[in-house]
């Protein structure tokens, strides 16, 4: 399954329901392992990051079992492990056993954790801020060691709205002595699925969804039964798609008022979005617009993890766009792709590109380079005339239960190889 083959040129018709997140699912999952107990994850995405969690946590001497709808937990027992090879290097996620690991055996021997190449992602943060609740790390042959005797409760100001130092800070708060208060915590959705999660637990949190958080910590928590939300970046991907190719689906439990970034962009290229109870209904003439100036924000600005998406889009858009990346420094190496499609995307610098509209991609054999990037070449190629092959799909399955199946339903050609 090395390879999906796609016919592009083919309007999109149909309906199609979303999977579970995989950035909140994955959290949740670090999240288990603060409670002697088993919980039960229903919509937990199908992925192969969840997999390698599951690895992790399997490792870590946790019992995990599919059931029909979701994923029961059993952390009764956990042990000390050290925690590397692929499941780590490969995974940015791995990065919340830090603070997951801190809070129930106050120790935590990891890999340095990899993830997409999409920029340098240091993870300074994440040690300074655990530092100040009393852990103690050490770099020894590329491993992190972190020790707390005791964790405890601190005021931490973030300086960033970084996602995964945010839920690091979260996973160990709840079980630190006393209270943490996070200023300029970062407000993404998949944050406020991993606090409901630990409300369901028993944890105390406040200003769930907000820049400020304070955790009252001191467990201990229980497990819970906990519904993963829908994955607002899958669903932006999917109705991104279908701006670009044309046609009229339907979402199905799409999350529309997490969306509201996409909806205006798919909204300035000219297709109408209807949000519903059901989901969201797109329609589109597929020969989009161009937009002046598209600019990645953290959570409600429009989401680093589509851009690459919009980039393919707008690849064929009527009239030039500029595109900026303000989140990562490395996150436009699939234009070097599109460019083989026909685009015509010019870099001005690292971090920002223009996009000279083209009529139409045209069909050629690509190679995925990251998920997202990945999940471009293949809107790229439901776009073009002709067949394209996107190589190195492993990386797209590490975000997509089934990206080929998803599309068929919407009527597309598409094959995994
Ligand atoms: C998470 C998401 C990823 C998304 C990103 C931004 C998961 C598994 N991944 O990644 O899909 O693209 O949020 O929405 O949920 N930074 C530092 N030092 C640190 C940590 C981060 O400088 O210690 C910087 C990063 O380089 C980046 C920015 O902060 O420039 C935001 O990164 P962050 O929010 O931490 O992203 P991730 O949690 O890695």
């Amino acid at each position: 399954m090395d390879s999906i083959h796609i016919q592009g040129g083919i309007s999109l018709q149909g309906k199609v329901r979303i999977q579970g997140s995989k950035n909140a699912a994955l959290p949740i999952l670090a999240a288990t392992l603060l409670t002697v107990d088993r919980s039960y994850l229903k919509n937990c995405p199908r992925i192969s990051d969840v997999y390698a969690m599951i690895s992790l946590l399997q490792r870590l001497g946790c019992i995990v079992v599919w059931r029909e709808d979701g994923l029961q937990v059993d952390s009764s027992k956990v042990g000390r492990e050290a925690m590397g090879g692929e499941a780590v290097k490969g995974m940015r996620s791995s990065l919340c056993l830090l603070g997951a690991l801190l809070g129930r055996c106050g120790e935590v021997l990891l890999e340095h954790p990899g993830g997409c190449v999409i920029g340098e992602r240091p993870i300074d943060l994440h040690l300074w801020a655990l530092e100040q609740m009393g852990a103690v790390f050490l770099e020894e042959e590329g491993m992190i060691h972190g020790v707390a005797k005791e964790l405890r409760g601190a005021d931490i100001i973030l300086p960033k709205p970084s996602v995964g130092a945010t839920e690091n800070i979260i996973l160990a708060a709840v079980m630190a002595r006393d209270d943490t208060c996070i200023e300029g915590a970062a407000v993404e959705p998949e944050i406020t699925a991993l606090c409901r999660y630990l409300q369901c637990c028993g944890a105390s949190i406040d200003g769930v969804g907000t820049k400020r958080l304070v955790i009252h910590g001191g467990g201990p928590l229980r497990g819970a039964e906990f519904i993963v939300p829908t994955d607002r970046i899958v669903a932006g991907t999917y109705l991104l798609a279908c701006v670009g190719a044309g046609g009229c689906i339907l979402l199905e439990a799409a999350p529309a008022a997490e969306m509201e970034a996409v909806l205006a962009l798919a909204s300035q290229m000219g297709a109408s979005c209807l949000a519903t109870e059901e989901g969201i209904y797109v329609n589109a003439s597929g020969y989009p617009k161009a937009v002046e100036h598209l600019i990645t924000r953290p959570y409600p600005g429009f989401p680093t993890d589509l851009q690459s998406v919009a980039l393919a889009v707008l690849s064929a858009a009527e009239g030039d766009s500029v595109i900026e990346e303000s989140i990562f420094e490395n996150r436009f190496r699939v234009a070097g792709e599109l460019n083989r499609m026909g685009a015509k995307i010019e870099q001005l610098t690292a971090q920002r590109v223009v996009v000279h509209g083209v009529k139409r991609l045209r069909s050629a054999e690509v190679f995925a380079m990251e998920l997202r990037g990945g999940a471009a070449l293949v809107t790229a190629g439901l776009m073009a005339q002709g067949e394209t092959m996107v190589a190195g799909c492993p990386y797209i399955y590490r975000g997509y239960e089934n990206i080929c199946r998803d599309f068929r339903e919407l009527g597309a050609r598409i094959v995994s190889v």
